[in-house]
């Protein structure tokens, strides 16, 4: 695992455009799993500057998004359908032939996981992955109840979301909206990936960056699980490595 802090939240965001730059122009071609939330945002405005100015050309890249709240489609703000077209794949004007987003409108969740790994195999699989956590230390939606309980799934799944996520997700509301499921790709799934990356920004994410990141690795902490990936870089602003790591290392 190599843990990068970077200096300010700029800089992260500078950071992970880079590292996702260098992954397009080294395999171009290959899948690019997404996720939404505020985390990337930062990061997406990076990479469509530098889209938009010729250095890098994010479509020659195929997309996968990662998660989606069942019940919430495109026409839903604060659906991850939503957040990704409208912050990435619409300003980069992407044809809509070389991306993949779950439908959380789906009268047929379990067909609608079969169809994103169907997407999945035919582009060679996920080649890189780049995460946020959840304040529970979810990736994806792959929750720390459905990890201990089960294990990491392959393929994707339905997942019942714990109380910590249904709470958190009302940020992403105009107004108060109840969540209980998701989709995601399993935890298997994206650890298969050949490079992961993992963003975490701000002080709220301290707590579960440290628990995740700097002690032992359990079913309860999804995202500590990833440890073990041979090409695995979690990408820290000061505020999320604030109180328990020091500077940048590989370990
Ligand atoms: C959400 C999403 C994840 C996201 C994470 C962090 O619930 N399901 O895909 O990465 O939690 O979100 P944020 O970056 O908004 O803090």
């Amino acid at each position: 695992m190599e843990i990068i802090v970077a200096d300010t939240a700029d800089h992260l965001d500078a950071l992970a455009a880079d590292r996702v730059a260098d992954y397009i122009r080294a395999h171009p071609g290959r899948l690019l799993c997404l996720a939404a939330g505020q985390t990337p945002l930062g990061m997406m405005r990076v990479l469509l500057d530098r889209h938009r100015r010729g250095e890098i050309d994010l479509g020659a890249m195929r997309y996968a998004g990662l998660d989606d709240w069942l019940g919430l489609g495109y026409a839903d703000a604060g659906s991850c359908a939503q957040f990704l077209r409208d912050n990435f794949y619409h300003p980069a004007g992407m044809p809509a032939d070389r991306f993949r987003l779950f439908d959380g409108l789906t009268e047929a969740p379990e067909a609608e996981c079969r169809e994103m790994e169907a997407w999945i195999a035919a582009h060679g699989g996920l080649g890189l992955s780049v995460l946020g956590i959840g304040l529970n230390g979810h990736v994806g939606f792959n929750e720390p109840e459905h990890l201990v309980r089960h294990g990491p799934s392959r393929g994707c799944l339905v997942v019942d979301l714990d109380e910590t996520t249904r709470r958190v997700s009302q940020k992403y509301f105009a107004k108060p909206l109840p969540v209980a499921r998701g989709l995601t790709i399993g935890f298997a799934e994206l650890a298969a990936s050949d490079r992961i990356l993992l963003l975490a920004g701000g002080a709220a994410k301290a707590d579960i960056a440290r628990r995740a990141f700097a002690e032992n690795a359990t079913p309860a902490v999804p995202a500590s699980l990833l440890r073990t990936h041979p090409r695995f870089t979690v990408l820290l602003d000061p505020a999320a490595a604030a109180g328990w790591h020091g500077p940048s290392n590989t370990v």
